[in-house]
C-alpha cells in the first residue's frame, strides 16, 4: 500500500469524530486534503470550520463548508491535523508545509487533537525531520546562528525561485537539521522566547490527543 493510500485511509477514519453540526478545527498538508476530499463525500452537515492556512480554506470553500474566523469562535471540539513526526507520547513536529502558526493558533482553540498521518511519521525521538521555525525576516540570521550553537544546521526555507519562503503571516520559515529533541517541551518553551521567532514547530504544549496511523495493516488509534 502506498503512502497516498495510507493518508486516504486515515483521512476517512477521521470521519468517525466528526459531529454534525459542529465546527471543526482544520489543519494543513497532503493527509487533511485527503480528510476534507472524505468530508465532502460524506457530506456529513458542519455549522462550518475554522482553517489554519489559506491553501485550506480554498479547498473547504470548494467542498461547500463554511469557513469561520476565529475570533468568532471560542472553543472548538476538534482540531484534525496531521504532522511531520509524532512519538508515542504525542509530541509533535509540525510546519513542513509552512502553516505552523495558525496551526497552532487554530489547536489552541481545541479541547482535543486529532492526528492524522502515515506510520512513516512515528519516531522514538523528535528531530529527523527538519524543525520548521516561523521567523520575523530581521531576526533570521540571529536565529541561525543561536540554532548552530545548540548544534543543528539552520538554513532559511527558499521558494521555487530561490528566493526566501514567504508564509501567510508574511514571514520566514527556518528549517533545523540534526536535533535529537529529547524534551520537546522544554525545547518549545526555550525556543518560542528567542526574539524574532513566531512559532517553533515543535507542538508539546498542542499534542496529540489521538492519533490515528495508516499503515498497510489498517489503521491504528493510539491514545496520549
Ligand atoms: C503543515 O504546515 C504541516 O504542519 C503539516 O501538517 C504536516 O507537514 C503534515 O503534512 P502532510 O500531511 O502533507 O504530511
Amino acid at each position: 500500500m502506498d503512502q497516498d493510500t495510507l493518508k486516504t485511509l486515515v483521512g476517512q477514519a477521521a470521519l468517525a469524530y466528526v459531529q454534525p453540526h459542529s465546527v471543526l478545527g482544520v489543519g494543513t498538508g497532503s493527509t487533511v486534503n485527503k480528510f476534507i476530499e472524505a468530508l465532502s463525500q460524506a457530506g456529513i452537515p458542519l455549522q462550518g470550520a475554522v482553517s489554519s492556512s489559506e491553501a485550506t480554506t480554498r479547498l473547504l470553500l470548494q467542498a461547500g463548508i463554511p469557513v469561520l474566523d476565529s475570533s468568532a469562535v471560542q472553543s472548538l471540539d476538534w482540531y484534525i491535523d496531521g504532522a511531520d513526526e509524532i512519538d508515542h507520547q504525542g509530541y509533535m513536529i509540525k510546519g513542513g508545509g509552512a502553516a505552523l502558526t495558525r496551526e497552532k493558533i487554530v489547536a489552541d482553540l481545541a479541547k482535543q487533537f486529532l492526528c492524522i498521518a502515515d506510520a512513516s511519521k512515528l519516531v522514538d525521538v523528535l528531530g529527523q525531520f527538519p524543525l520548521p521555525v516561523e521567523v520575523v525576516p530581521m531576526a533570521s540570521t540571529t536565529v541561525v546562528r543561536r540554532f548552530h550553537a545548540l548544534g543543528g544546521q539552520a538554513t532559511v526555507r527558499l521558494n521555487k525561485e530561490g528566493q526566501p519562503l514567504v508564509t501567510d503571516n508574511g514571514m520566514h520559515i527556518i528549517d533545523v537539521r540534526g536535533l535529537r529533541i529529547t524534551t520537546p517541551q522544554a525545547m518549545e518553551d526555550d525556543v518560542s522566547v528567542w526574539p524574532g521567532v513566531v512559532t517553533v514547530g515543535i507542538f508539546a504544549h498542542h499534542k496529540a490527543s489521538v492519533c490515528l496511523l495508516g499503515s498497510p495493516e489498517g489503521v491504528q488509534t493510539l491514545r496520549f
